[in-house]
This record gives structure tokens, sequence and C-alpha cells, in this order.
């Protein structure tokens, strides 16, 4: 009897990148279902629209079959539940992560017992990365070329011709 496991992976995925299609391509041979659930209301300020972002995740992983991509707003676990998933999962690309991933995984438990987080690490090559690295090296002339599919590299051009200066400026005051 195969069991079906249902896996909700979150974030903002402001772009999706490598490393997080990295970690729902292992997922996919693992896990029945795969749901890919964006996190509405941000507490930080998206370059990309939810819808935008939606999808650009829907076309990447459009030939998975077992992948679907949503939305959530309010407490992850009580969208899990809704979903009648059983795990959360987190990539964890270095030590760093970790804290933080410990304590968010402890307190969902905490909330609802009946869901495990389960941590996947991606390839080495996306160790690294992150999508506001991605926006800060694009937005300041670098190439991105291999760190994001190539849909999202058109996409941070379009996005950056329409409001690039303006990002940059943001950019610059944050760091001052
Ligand atoms: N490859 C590349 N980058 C990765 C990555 C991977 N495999 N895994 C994580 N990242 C990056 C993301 O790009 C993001 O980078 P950024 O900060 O530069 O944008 C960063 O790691 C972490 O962001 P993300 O994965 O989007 O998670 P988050 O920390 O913003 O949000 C939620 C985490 C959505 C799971 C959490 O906020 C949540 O559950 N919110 C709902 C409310 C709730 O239930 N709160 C209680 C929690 S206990």
């Amino acid at each position: 009897m195969s069991v079906q496991v249902t896996a909700i992976y979150p974030g903002s995925f402001d772009p999706i990148t490598n490393g997080h299609l990295d970690i729902i391509d292992r997922a996919r041979n693992i896990f029945s279902r795969v749901i890919v659930a964006v996190l509405l209301n941000l507490g930080k300020e998206p370059l990309f629209t939810t819808k935008e972002r939606i999808r650009m995740l829907k076309q990447v992983t459009s030939h998975w079959k077992n992948v679907q991509i949503d939305t959530f707003e309010g407490l992850l676990v009580d969208y899990a539940m809704q979903k009648k998933a059983t795990v959360i999962l987190r990539g964890i690309r270095a030590m760093t992560d970790f804290d933080y991933e410990f304590q968010m995984a402890l307190m969902n438990r905490r909330m609802q017992p009946s869901i495990e987080t389960v941590f996947m690490v991606p390839a080495e090559t996306y160790s690294y990365l992150s999508s506001s690295l991605v926006k800060e090296v694009f937005s300041l002339g670098g190439t991105v070329n291999g760190l994001v599919p190539a849909l999202v590299e058109k996409e941070l051009k379009r996005k950056m011709r329409s409001s690039g200066s303006s990002y940059r400026r943001d950019r610059q005051r944050k760091q001052l």
C-alpha cells in the first residue's frame, strides 16, 4: 500500500530561484503531492506582485504533475491542515538557516503536533543563493544566469526596466 503524503513548501518566492526549484524537484520524487505556497501579505516589500510570482512558479513547474502552486495567509499550520498536508517542507542551505528554521519547526509543532517539518538540502551550487541576492546582483548589472530559470531572468529584465531605478534607489537608501 502506498502512502499518500502531501507536503507544503512555503515561502515568498520573490522570485523563485534554481535553489527553490532544486528543492521542489527533489521533493516531488518523495511526496505524492507538493504544494508550493506563496505567502500573501509579506512583511518584506516584494519586487514581484503575488500574481507575477504565481505565474512564474506555474510556468517553471508546469511539467511536474504532482506539483501545485497556491497562496496562503494566516498561520501556515492552519493552511496545511486545510490542504490535508502532513509535511511542511523547508530548504536548509547552510547552518545559518538552522536556528530560525528550528524555531519555526518547533513553534509549528507546538501549534499542530500532527504536522512534521522536513528539511531538505539543495545542491551545493545553490547553498549561497537567496532571492534578495539575485535581485541585488541583477539590479547592479551582475549576471544571474544559471541561478534563476531563464523565464525569471527575462522577468527581472522587464521589471528592472520599469522599476529598476526606484528599486536601486530603495536598496541604496536601506544600505545607508
Ligand atoms: N534556494 C534559494 N533560496 C532559498 C532557498 C533555496 N533552496 N530556501 C530559502 N531560500 C531563501 C529565500 O529566497 C529567501 O530569501 P530572501 O529573504 O532573500 O527573499 C529566504 O531564503 C527565506 O525566505 P522564504 O523561504 O521565503 O521564507 P520566509 O522566511 O520569508 O517565510 C514562512 C517563511 C513563509 C514559512 C513563514 O514566514 C510562515 O510560515 N509564515 C506564515 C505565518 C505563520 O505561520 N507564522 C508562524 C511561523 S512559526
